[in-house]
């Protein structure tokens, strides 16, 4: 099986060498745990070596992220302008917007390898503003010359759905996909938001900030990695000049 390294140093060795080809992997965890930069170093990581890589934001502006990106030397700036590492910004006053079209021009424009959307709870809160195409459900050639091809568009307005859809029309893109998510605090159980996209990813991270002693420290495990004997341990996540390190599981785990 083809894998995607992440490039993370420590974290690739925890699922078997790198994410399975194609996979839509979901990182959930409450507010700053270090799901954007995260991602964001999946993303540097590929565009350095020739696998282009799409963020999609409804989180924050372009230029914040170069900043954010900068503290860890990574130049998205210039990587952004050689179409390596696009940037997505999706303005949130905007109606009716076909957002999965977009992503997908943008995907094939760029060649784009490796996919990251942040964040899911974003686009599920802003359900009123997006059109999402539901001809995967159609999905039958016979059915769809009958409805002349048309893109059908969903118009509920079930959260859960819509990102649902979301979920299943990114993996139809070929690309290897993070997406993130938030997860409610103080609700150990609660694993998303959405309490969908943990059952349609195909890998779940969580990413935590844990109280030790008078410190939070931020840890992370793997929940779920299809096809893929992962790690069960909980790691350290050290984020350091060059960005993000997993750490190894202390023996204090076992
Ligand atoms: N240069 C840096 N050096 C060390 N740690 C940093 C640096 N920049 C950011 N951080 C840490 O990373 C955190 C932000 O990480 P990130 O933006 O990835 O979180 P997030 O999980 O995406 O949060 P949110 O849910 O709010 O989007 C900061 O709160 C800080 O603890
Ligand atoms: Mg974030």
């Amino acid at each position: 099986m083809e894998r995607v390294k992440t490039g993370i140093p420590g974290f690739d060795d925890l699922i078997e060498g790198g994410i399975p080809k194609g996979f839509n992997v979901l990182i959930t965890g409450t507010p700053g745990t270090g799901k954007t930069i995260f991602a964001l170093q999946y993303l540097y990581s590929g565009a350095m070596k020739g696998e282009n890589g799409l963020l999609v934001t409804l989180d924050s502006k372009r230029q914040e992220l170069i900043e954010q990106a900068q503290c860890f030397g990574w130049d998205l700036e210039s990587l952004h302008k050689q179409d390596k590492l696009s940037i997505l910004e999706v303005p949130m006053d905007k109606v009716e917007m076909d957002l999965f079209s977009m992503i997908e021009d943008e995907v094939q424009r760029i060649d784009a390898k490796r996919l990251v959307f942040d964040n899911l709870m974003n686009f599920a809160i802003n359900i009123d503003q997006f059109k999402v195409p539901v001809s995967f459900i159609i999905g039958n050639p016979e059915v769809a010359s009958v409805m002349g091809n048309e893109k059908m568009y969903y118009t509920g307005k079930s959260e859960k759905r819509i990102t649902y859809l979301l979920i299943n029309e990114l993996s139809r893109l070929n690309t290897t996909n993070i997406m993130i998510t938030s997860a409610p605090e103080g609700e150990e159980a609660q694993l998303t938001s959405d309490q969908v996209s943990e059952f349609a990813a195909d890998g779940v991270i969580v990413m935590y900030n844990q109280l030790v002693g008078a410190r939070h420290a931020k840890t992370m495990t793997i929940l779920k990695m299809r096809k893929t004997n992962n790690s069960p341990y909980i790691h350290d996540v050290e984020l350091g000049k060059d960005g993000v390190i997993i750490r190894p599981a202390q023996a204090v785990y076992e």
